[in-house]
């Protein structure tokens, strides 16, 4: 039993028993602790320390940037940026991918993330997250391109996500199954508390905004409707992480579906759908756009869009078989 076994034991322990992990790897990991760390101080004071609100720019996505949002992004890039772990960056909220630049130590991988999601959530005290999804280079030369980062999320090399709520927790799988960690903020110290995480194979909870039930295409109308009649109950928090972290634990399926309003649906590929596919299916989950997995998806664009239906594999093949 390795409960409460720190997140560097763990990573060690990782690195003695599969051989994908190297002691990048673990410098990575290490500094995503810390960024969760750091962004978890913040997120928890942000009422006190005029980090609540808009920052005052417009993203790429045409969204109003939250100080939050702009906080959490630096604190990726100051603690990773010149880590010596990394070659590129990709975040939500930058519009190119970050080339770590020359002169700098690199490493040869490359870290995409939704730095702060559930941006909505930040100033009314919900839950709010970041996610991250690590590949390998695979362009020669030192220098980062475009196509390091367009690879499909199935060839991700790790993948997790931190939950800011009534404790903060690391989510991650390293391709060996999924792992949680709880900080325990009197230590400083990310403790293993969920290990080897399975999504139960059905669930009785959905998670949809029903507000775009005029918008949805019949299928998944149809869907809702058999969920209803199931007894099934609606939980939508509105933050990702935390509707995602809740069906995995509990079971359950989480959609998101294109929809009139966004033909592409509205989550991104690369940070947000990709990552958290990664996780369910290490868990025994499954995340599909409808029509195929999201891990077989080639990324044409940094911050492509993609419908996401994510959760108990049960679940998600009934909303297939509508
Ligand atoms: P972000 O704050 O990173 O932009 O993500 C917000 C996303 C996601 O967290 C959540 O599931 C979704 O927006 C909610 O969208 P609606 O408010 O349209 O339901
Ligand atoms: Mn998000
Ligand atoms: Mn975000």
């Amino acid at each position: 039993m390795l409960k409460g076994m720190t997140l560097t034991q763990f990573l060690l322990k990782q690195k003695r028993t599969s051989s994908g992990i190297d002691e990048n790897i673990i410098g990575l990991m290490e500094g995503v602790a810390t960024i969760a760390k750091v962004i978890s101080r913040e997120v928890s004071q942000a009422g006190l320390i005029d980090l609540l609100g808009y920052q005052g720019d417009i993203n790429v996505h045409g969204e109003q940037v939250q100080k939050l949002d702009a906080f959490a992004n630096t604190t990726f890039i100051n603690v990773l940026g010149s880590s010596g772990f990394l070659t590129g960056m990709a975040s939500e909220e930058i519009e190119d991918f970050y080339a770590v630049p020359e002169g700098t130590p690199r490493g040869n991988y490359l870290l995409s993330f939704d730095p702060l999601d559930g941006s909505s959530n930040i100033d009314v005290n919900v839950s709010v997250g970041s996610i991250f999804s690590i590949h390998k280079k695979i362009s020669s030369g030192d220098a980062v391109s475009v196509t390091d980062f367009l690879q499909k999320g199935r060839d991700q090399v790790g993948a997790g996500y931190v939950i800011y709520g009534p404790s903060t927790m690391l989510i991650f799988s390293l391709g060996s199954g999924v792992q949680g960690f709880t900080l325990d903020t009197s230590i400083g110290e990310f403790l293993l508390s969920h290990e080897n995480i399975k999504i139960p194979i059905k669930g009785k909870i959905y998670s949809i905004n029903e507000g775009y039930a005029f918008m949805w295409e019949e299928r998944i109308k149809k869907y809702v409707d058999g969920a209803k009649k199931e007894g099934k109950t609606l939980r939508y928090v509105g933050s990702l992480v935390a509707d995602f972290h809740r069906n995995l634990l509990k079971g359950g399926l989480f959609l998101y579906p294109a929809d009139s309003k966004n033909p592409q649906g509205k989550l991104r590929l690369l940070y947000e759908a990709s990552p958290l596919a990664f996780i369910v299916e290490q868990a025994g989950g499954a995340a599909t756009t409808g029509s195929q997995p999201i891990l077989d998806l080639l990324p044409e664009k940094l911050h492509q869009r993609v419908p996401l239906i994510i959760g108990s594999i049960n679940d998600v093949k009934q909303v297939e078989a509508c």
